[in-house]
Order: C-alpha cells, then structure tokens, then sequence
C-alpha cells in the first residue's frame, strides 16, 4: 500500500504502549483511525490528546478476547469512517505463564486477547477490506502484532503458544490474501517500553479472580527481573509506530524492531536442522 494519506485505520490495543504508538504513528502519516481497546479511561485520554494534534481519530471501548465485540467495534468504525483500509491487531497481555501455573481460566484470557481477536479481527474486517478494494482499488493491508517470542521460545511457554499462533497465521494467510489485494505483516517486537508488565490491569470482569496472576510473578524471577528492566528501558512505541507505517508502505513480512533476538532465531532454525540431520538418508516406511 504506497499512499497511506487519508486511509482508514483501525487499531487495538490502541490506548497504551505499541498500539497507541502505531496509532500516533499512523495518523501522522495521515490516516484516520479507530482506536478500539478495553480501558476505556486511557482511551478516551489518549483519543483526546491525538485529536488535539489534529488527527482525525475516534474511540471504540471493546474487549477484543468477545467476538462480539469486536464486531461492535468493526460496526462503529464503517459509521464513523464509512470504509476500512488497515487493520492492527495489536491488544495482547503478557499471561499464560509456565507449567504449574496453568489454569483454565488463564488460557481462556490468553488465549482470547492474543490470538483470537487476531483469528476474528481477520473474519470481521477481510471482507469490509475486500469490498473496499474492489470497489475503489484501494487494497488494504493487516498487521498483527506477535513478538520475538512468536519465533523463539524460552520462559512463557503459554504466551509463546499464542504468539507463535500470530505468526502461523499471518505466514499463512499471507499469500491467499495477496491475490485479494491486502497486504499481511507480522509484527515482531522485542524489548518495548509498555506497560506490558502490568497486563493484570486488563483481565475482563469475567475471569477477574480465576487468572493466574499473569505477569512477573508468573516467570521466573531472574527472568523477570531482566524482563522488567529491558522493557523499562525498552524501545520508544512511537518508533516502533513508525516502523510499522513504513512496514505497510513496504508491504514487509515481517517486521521487527531491533535484532537482539537474531541469533536465538539462529539457534532455533539450527535446532530445527539438527533433527531433520538425525533421519537425513534414511528411507521412510509407507
Ligand atoms: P500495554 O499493556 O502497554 O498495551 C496493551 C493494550 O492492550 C492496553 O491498552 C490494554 O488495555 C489493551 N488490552 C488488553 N486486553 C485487551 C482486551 N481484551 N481488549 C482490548 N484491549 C485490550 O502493552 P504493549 O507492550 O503495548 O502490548 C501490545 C502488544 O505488543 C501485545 O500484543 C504484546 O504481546 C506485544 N509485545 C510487547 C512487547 C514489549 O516489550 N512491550 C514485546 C513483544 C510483543
């Protein structure tokens, strides 16, 4: 997508850290923007401070783990807006933890804000994006925000499942949706400076009490310590923004924003290599 002026964004997770700063990033860039996400005090702020800039924006409270909701939103955004051209599915929370602290509630809640609202952000706004296309030619493009831990695996188990899930899904639908005219990148951050550690604050009303406790205390402390200092001092989620704008122009795959984890990636495709070195010269049986 080469002219992203006066295109119509919607963005979740929109009120804080990388969705706020794709959101700030992208109306920048001349795009009006819905700004969807569950709190909807830092919404409203954040929706207010961007207008005050000028940027044609507007807010939508949703919780994005509810289909309905999400369709809600998608429903108020084609009334404000009238068409969509870019979708950010960004919301997630860092839970999930680690064997031992599973429970079924915890997965519910991960498993819904990380990778579900993705699956049904796609269902709801691919075919509002199709129409667009067709009827204007003016294409569309779906970003979905993963992680470094959506291609290296290490302390979280559970919110690596789900982030690996992002990346399968945009890796996949990648080419069907090409011939449709929409772009597919996945977003793969590593240390951003978020509130990310603080995701307890987003669990919905109905699991409050039933998750695990999802952040630090949930990984172990050494980890979380190092964890907790990289994100304080993490990347700015206005550059990550900006990357991410250039990303769709470019039509990039993927999108990351710095190459510390490169060489876990490494390590992980070596791994892969080893294991297919160990049956390499031997014939299957049929
Ligand atoms: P953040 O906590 O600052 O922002 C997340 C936003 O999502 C908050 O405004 C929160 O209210 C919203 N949200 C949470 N649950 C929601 C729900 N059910 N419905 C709607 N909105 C909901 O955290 P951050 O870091 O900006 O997280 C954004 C994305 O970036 C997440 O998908 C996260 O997994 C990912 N990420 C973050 C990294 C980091 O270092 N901060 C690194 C890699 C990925």
């Amino acid at each position: 997508m080469n002219t992203l002026v006066g295109k119509v964004a919607f963005v979740t997770g929109a009120a804080s850290g990388i969705g706020l700063g794709i959101a700030e990033a992208l109306a920048q860039a001349g795009v009006k923007v819905m700004m969807a996400d569950i709190d909807g005090e830092a919404l409203a702020r954040e929706v207010a401070r961007l207008s005050a800039t000028n940027a044609d924006v507007a807010g939508v409270r949703a919780d994005v783990s509810l289909k309905a909701e999400l369709q809600r939103a998608a429903d108020a955004t084609m009334e404000r807006f009238g068409k969509v051209h870019i979708l950010i599915n960004n919301a997630g929370v860092g839970g999930g933890g680690d064997y031992g602290d599973w429970n079924d509630a915890g997965w519910e809640w991960v498993i819904g804000v990380n990778l579900m609202s993705v699956v049904w952000g796609i269902e709801i706004f691919g075919p509002l994006m199709e129409a667009g296309g067709k009827a204007g030619g003016e294409g569309g493009h779906i970003v979905s925000t993963a992680s470094m831990a959506g291609l290296v695996a290490a302390v979280a188990p559970g919110y690596n499942a789900t982030k690996y899930g992002v990346v399968a899904l945009s890796e996949g639908l990648r080419p069907k949706l090409a011939a449709k005219g929409i772009g597919v990148s996945v977003l793969c951050p590593g240390f951003i400076r978020t509130r990310i550690m603080e995701s307890a604050r987003a669990v919905p009303e109905r699991l409050a009490g039933k998750v695990a406790l999802p952040d630090a205390s949930a990984l172990p402390s050494e980890f979380a310590a190092m964890a907790a200092q990289a994100i304080q001092n993490g990347i700015d989620p206005l550059y990550v923004g900006e990357l991410v704008v250039e990303g769709i122009e470019g039509d990039w795959p993927y999108i990351f924003t710095d190459n510390q984890f490169e060489s876990g990636v490494d390590l992980r495709f070596a791994a892969i290599k080893a294991g297919f070195d160990k049956i390499r010269g031997r014939t299957p049986r049929y």
